[in-house]
């Protein structure tokens, strides 16, 4: 990165991707907002894709900063845009068909069930916008009472989300009100998958749940083993910890219809293998993971109340976003590489923003993926460039399917006693890009093996006797200025 791309991401930064965003009102021929929005969600050549003419997309009617909430210098983001070098594919033709337990999606992109699914209008808005389809809210027979508020989540500095955390249980419409829902979403979007996610108190709603929502033309049904945060004992992540309720109650749906069932697995447990195999037993076709993490985000310092306060107290609760990634690809990851699993569908989920964690959880062996936290924090606009993404990539990449990918990386991960602990990949600096700042320095001194030393200039210069190639410098590098190898030796 070079000083002139760091100020380009800062001033991108600024943006907070305003809805019907002024700027794109006083811009000709072009849209801002769908231009930054690209950048922001890791789409850089679909950005420069979106703007098709050099000459006239500058034309504006006034100076578009004074609109700004932000002052972000527009012009500034879009002639540098313009000036980058970036191959131009067409990439139309891709095909993102994808398939979950023998049911073809448009593209591996679900809503998951959650907030953002739970009534006709707004699933009716994601389907339009190119959502493949939808995992309804859980529906229950239970009665449900939520508090206010129900979120909270732990903030980046420039106010989006690191994590979030709800306390919110299941559907608060009737069992009528989601039939119809799930009828007249099939009606109008016949080709979109609609899955209804349940969950019973006992084997007898369990029963009568898979199949009313079977009555009414779901395409799939998905059992919440998994909610934290459930009032009625025994339900929610309460089953999902429970081998034993896991496979007796995907029985009971196993026995109560004909259409696939996906088992959603509660994180909040050791080893995921050991309930999904019980739902395997009980005839589940699929797992998705994860539902979200028992947590506590943060505590009010004045008052000393976790967040959400609700009048004074709060609860544990689900965490979700881009935190939880890393630990869901893990779950994901040990039951793909399960033998007696392989055979199983996976729909992955948690942290998924870009199209680039999508191909993360595709490349772990998931064959469709859903997300939540990101569509509540920017909306179901966020399709646009997971799907421009994906099949620039795959463009690139020379994939003509999304079977061509899936499941490649899973070979890649071994037992840790089996990585080659013989040979050294020593960090490589490139000193046109180093800025002096000394951050290799001090975390290789105080969290390394103290093999920086800073010449006159202030440019690191590496110790190999001292190195062990672990490359913190390289992460902790504000400036992508250290990049990963020499070579490698043997130690
Ligand atoms: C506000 C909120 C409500 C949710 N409600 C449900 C639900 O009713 N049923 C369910 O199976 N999962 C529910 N979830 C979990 C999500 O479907 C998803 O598994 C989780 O949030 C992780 O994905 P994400 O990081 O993309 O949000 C909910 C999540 C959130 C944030």
């Amino acid at each position: 990165m070079n000083n002139s791309d760091i100020s380009n991401k800062l001033e991108i930064h600024k943006c907070v991707l305003c809805y019907d965003a002024p700027c794109s009102q006083i811009y000709k021929n072009i849209n801002p907002e769908r231009i930054i929005r690209a950048i922001k969600f890791e789409n850089q050549k679909g950005a420069r894709m979106l703007i098709d003419n050099k000459d006239t997309c500058l034309i504006k009617k006034e100076n578009c900063t004074i609109v700004c909430p932000r002052n972000v210098n527009i012009d500034k983001i879009i002639k540098n845009l313009i000036e980058s070098t970036d191959k131009l594919d067409n990439f139309n033709n891709i095909d993102l068909t994808t398939y979950i337990c023998g049911v073809k999606l448009e593209n591996p992109f679900l809503l998951s069930s959650s907030v953002i699914g739970s009534r006709y209008e707004m699933c009716k808005r994601a389907l339009s916008q190119g959502w493949a389809g939808v995992v309804l809210k859980t529906i229950c027979m239970m009665p449900i009472d939520e508090s206010s508020p129900r979120f909270s989540a732990l903030k980046d500095w420039d106010e989006s989300f690191i994590g979030f955390k709800n306390i919110e249980q299941l559907s608060e419409y009737s069992l009528e009100e989601n039939m119809e829902t799930i009828r007249k979403l099939k009606r109008e979007f016949p080709s979109k998958v609609i899955i209804a996610s349940i969950m019973g108190r006992d084997e007898e709603e369990w029963e009568y749940l898979a199949k009313e929502v079977t009555k009414a033309g779901a395409d799939l049904i998905e059992l919440n083993f998994s909610c934290p945060n459930m009032k009625h004992k025994k339900t929610g992540s309460d089953v999902g910890q429970n081998p034993y309720d896991v496979e007796k109650y995907t029985k009971v749906v196993r026995n109560s219809t004909d259409i696939p069932i996906l088992a959603k697995m509660t994180p909040n447990i050791t080893d995921m293998k050991i309930p999904a195999l019980a739902a395997k037993k009980g005839g589940a076709n699929g797992i998705s993971a994860i539902n979200t993490i028992k947590s506590i985000t943060n505590v009010n310092l004045e008052n000393l109340v976790p967040e959400p306060d609700v009048n004074g107290k709060s609860s544990l609760g689900g965490y979700s976003g881009r935190a939880v990634k890393p630990i869901s690809l893990r779950y994901i990851a040990e039951m793909t590489n399960c033998e007696e699993l392989n055979d199983m569908a996976y729909s992955g989920i948690g942290g998924i923003y870009t199209w680039k964690d999508a191909v993360e959880y595709l490349s772990l062996g998931c064959t469709s993926v859903q997300l939540t936290t990101a569509v509540m924090e920017y909306g179901y606009r966020i399709i646009d460039d997971l799907i421009m993404g994906l099949k620039i990539y795959m463009k690139e990449k020379n994939y003509t399917s999304i079977s061509d990918f899936v499941g490649l990386s899973k070979n890649n991960l071994v037992n840790n006693d089996l990585l080659d602990k013989v040979s050294i990949e020593y960090p490589k600096v490139n000193y046109d890009k180093c800025i002096g700042c000394g951050r290799c320095f001090i975390s290789c001194k105080d969290g390394g093996h103290d093999a920086i030393k800073f010449d006159d200039n202030r440019r690191p210069i590496f110790d190999l006797k001292k190195c062990v190639g672990c490359q913190l410098c390289r992460l902790v590098c504000p400036n992508s200025a250290i990049s990963k190898a020499i070579k490698r030796i043997n130690k």
